[in-house]
């Protein structure tokens, strides 16, 4: 069975390509979510992606992955990454294995973005390598043994 890969993008990711572009660079979401779509086909996984503004849509959506056979999360929570409870508990609720994703190095920016609620859970973190990190995420992903 291919492995089944969710992608989360948390709030204002839907602005991509607009957004701070000289934090966030150019690449729009759209433009990121084929080239992962296509990465992971080419790797022989499956790869859906979802984005919301909203904390509880990305709650049902961690929630969701339980029941749908999702093998692996990667997810970029956005600013959600910094606040967020209800986000962890959701990802400890499930058990399924998961990488976090930032853009920009957050670590190289404000200091409430240094905390993550998400971090001491993930089997990884990616961090100020752009888009590029969340392919080195898809990559692990997809040769991650998948769950039974
Ligand atoms: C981000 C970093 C967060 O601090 C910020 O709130 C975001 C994007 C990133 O990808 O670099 O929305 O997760």
């Amino acid at each position: 069975m291919a492995q089944k890969i969710l992608v989360l993008h948390g709030p204002n990711l839907n602005l991509l390509g607009t957004r701070e572009p000289h934090v966030y660079g150019h690449t729009t979401l759209d433009a990121l979510n084929a080239t992962l779509e296509a990465l992971a086909a080419s790797l022989g996984a499956d790869l859906v992606a979802f984005q919301s503004n909203h904390e509880g849509a990305i709650v049902d959506r961690i929630q969701a992955a339980r029941l749908d056979g999702t093998d692996f999360v990667i997810i970029n929570a956005g600013a959600y990454t910094h606040t967020s409870v209800a986000i962890r508990d959701a990802l400890a609720g499930i058990a399924i294995p998961f990488v976090e994703v930032h853009i920009s190095n957050v670590y190289k920016r404000e200091v409430f973005r240094h905390h993550s609620y998400l971090s001491d859970l993930a089997l990884g973190v990616v961090a100020g390598l752009g888009p590029l990190g969340y392919e080195a995420a898809v990559r692990f992903a997809a040769q991650h043994a998948p769950s039974a």
